[in-house]
């Protein structure tokens, strides 16, 4: 593996004030508005009933909280009244009470009381994104109906039957998601970064209802030569699914932009809980192999995506793809419905 460049402080901060303007040469998003996907905005075990937290969405911030029904919900952050961040309230009968004069919401959005006992005023609601739930991630959509279903692995891996261990990247990046979403595409990279050869024939890419599938011929270190069926969901999140020594592993990567070039990324490891062949310590050993195999990856492209000033200069004949990755980024439709409510 080669060297890595590691940022000390200074460095990180000089990326950080560059970020504002990294990345602009090239128009992924109109101003104010970002691509209508599923973001992952938490993890399933950081919302367990009864609780409520905050995330950073988008330019924005939105709370997460999970009602006794089990419904998990996703809501933007800043009360009607004067602006307080509701997740430093409390949840009381499964409605959001502020921190500030107790205004309280319920899980449709609207104040439905003000203790002072003034009537709620009918503009006192909070933006509810879209939410779901699935491969231990609380996803919200960036728009106010879904273009595609939450992302999860191929059909027959039904959730249940499968042992999952899903985490953060530790280290957020601060480039634009969709910069960092194109390195699927990017061929070259693969070989010369993260030492894996890989081949895509281009005439299999298939494109559904804002999704993009194909097959990967890819040699890794960690697994050896394997065929990995990779699926796009929007362009924030990638799906693979490939065999190991026989057994099915899953894998995904998602980006959820948290502010101007910053995206925090979420990633899953999977595979089929049955221990009929492997007992249980086997299976969480792979689920670890293929957490450091994830991390690898992440960690190799770090230096470069906290310092890259993305332009489409000088493609060659191998970044056919990457052009055809750059086409769908472009095109990809955007919105931004709660823009007025999350900051
Ligand atoms: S700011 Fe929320 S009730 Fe006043
Ligand atoms: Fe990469």
């Amino acid at each position: 593996m080669a060297e890595q460049t590691v940022l000390n402080e200074a460095e990180k901060t000089a990326a950080l004030a560059g970020a504002w303007r990294r990345g602009t040469k090239i128009e992924f998003r109109g101003e104010d508005e970002f691509h209508q996907c599923w973001y992952p905005v938490a993890l399933s075990s950081a919302v367990p009933k009864g609780a409520l937290i905050g995330a950073p969405f988008l330019d924005g911030r939105v709370i997460v909280y999970r009602t006794s029904d089990g419904v998990v919900h996703v809501k933007s952050a800043y009360c009607r009244h004067l602006g307080a961040d509701l997740s430093v309230g409390r949840l009381v009968d499964d409605r959001i009470q502020c921190p500030f004069h107790f205004w309280r919401y319920d899980s449709t959005g609207a104040c439905t009381e003000v203790p002072a006992g003034d009537p709620p005023p009918p503009y006192a609601r909070l933006f509810s994104y879209p939410t779901a739930e699935s491969l231990g991630i609380v996803w919200a959509f960036n728009g106010e109906t879904p273009l595609h279903p939450a992302p999860h692995f191929e059909q027959g891996a039904s959730e249940s039957a499968l042992m999952i261990d899903a985490f953060r990247n530790p280290l957020p990046m601060h480039v634009d998601s969709s910069i960092v979403f194109l390195n699927s595409f990017d061929l070259q990279h693969f070989r010369v970064v993260h030492g894996m050869p890989i081949e895509v024939d281009l005439s299999q890419v298939r494109e559904h209802e804002n999704t993009l599938s194909y097959e990967a011929r890819v040699s890794t270190p960690e697994f050896g030569d394997v065929i990995q069926m990779r699926k796009l969901w929007g362009v924030n999140t990638v799906t693979i699914a490939s065999e190991t020594k026989g057994r099915k592993l899953y894998l995904m990567h998602s980006l959820c932009p948290v502010g101007p070039n910053a995206t925090q990324g979420f990633l899953v490891n999977a595979t089929p809980a049955d221990c009929a062949s492997d007992g249980e310590g086997e299976l969480r050993a792979l689920l670890a192999q293929s957490r450091d195999y994830s991390l690898r990856l992440v960690n190799e492209d770090a230096p470069i995506f906290d310092t890259l000033s993305f332009r489409r200069d000088n493609l060659t004949a191998s970044d056919r793809f990457l052009a055809h990755g750059i086409r769908y980024v472009r095109q990809y439709p955007r919105a931004h419905p709660g823009r007025e409510m999350i900051r």
